[in-house]
This record gives C-alpha cells, structure tokens and sequence, in this order.
C-alpha cells in the first residue's frame, strides 16, 4: 500500500510537471494583438519590418520570441538594438510576453521564397 501510494504521488508530480511545461509555453494571440499596437511601428503590422535594422517576427517560433522578450527585459540580452527593445517590454509581465509571442508566431511569413 505504502508503494503504491508513493507511485501514485510520482506520477501526479509528473504530471503536474508535464502541465505546468506545456501550459508555459503558449499564449492568447488576441490578448497579444490588443497590446501590440506600438510594436507595429518597427516591426511592422503584418510583422514584417521595413527597416532593414530591424527583425521581422511574422511566423517565428514562437518559444523563441517568448525567451528573446525576457531576455531584452531581463538584460540578458545586450549590444547592438538591444536597448531598445528592453524599454519596449521592460513593464510587461510574462503572460504578455506569452500573448504577443502567440500573436507574432501565427502570422504568415510573406518573405521571398514564398
Ligand atoms: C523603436 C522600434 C521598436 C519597437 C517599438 C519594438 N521593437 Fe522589437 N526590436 C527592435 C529592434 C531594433 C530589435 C533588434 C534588437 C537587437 O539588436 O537585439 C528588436 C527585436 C525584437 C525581438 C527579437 C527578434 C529576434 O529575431 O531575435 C522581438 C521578439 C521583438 N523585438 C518584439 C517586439 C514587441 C512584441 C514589441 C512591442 C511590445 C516591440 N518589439 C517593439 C525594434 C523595436
């Protein structure tokens, strides 16, 4: 009984782990498309940016936009644009961060080879 009750505590651990990795990784792309609005001006509405400096986001992974935000709010992320961008999400919490990597990573991407 003992055994039991502790394998059964295991796979509970397990699957809370497994939850709390799968639910961390996505966002609401209609909660980030309502904060969006001053990112269109380098990133472009459609995501796609018409300054050469800057990235386009339109249908990048969207894993990868979510850590890059944190990285540019956190510091971590230094040099070059960097600057800029950890002023543009330095007062965002991770759930918005979530949304507009969602909202980012569903655009088509419209790029040349299409
Ligand atoms: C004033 C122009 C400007 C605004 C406004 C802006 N960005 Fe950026 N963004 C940049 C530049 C420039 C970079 C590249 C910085 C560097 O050199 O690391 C960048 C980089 C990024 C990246 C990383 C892309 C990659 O491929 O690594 C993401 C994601 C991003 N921005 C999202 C956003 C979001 C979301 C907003 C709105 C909250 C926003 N940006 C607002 C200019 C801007």
């Amino acid at each position: 009984m003992r055994i039991f009750l502790s394998l059964a505590a295991v796979s509970f651990t397990v699957a809370l782990i497994a939850f709390t990795m799968s639910s961390s990784a996505s966002g609401d792309p209609e909660a980030g498309a309502e904060i969006a609005a001053p990112c269109a001006a380098c990133h472009g509405s459609d995501g796609i940016a018409s300054v050469d400096k800057y990235p386009s986001l339109a249908g990048q992974n969207e894993g990868y936009l979510y850590e890059s935000m944190k990285a540019y709010r956190e510091g971590n992320r230094q040099g070059g644009l960097a600057t800029v961008m950890h002023g543009q999400v330095s007062n965002l919490s991770d759930q918005q961060l979530r949304d507009l990597a969602a909202y980012y990573a569903d655009m088509p991407r419209t790029g040349k080879e299409d």
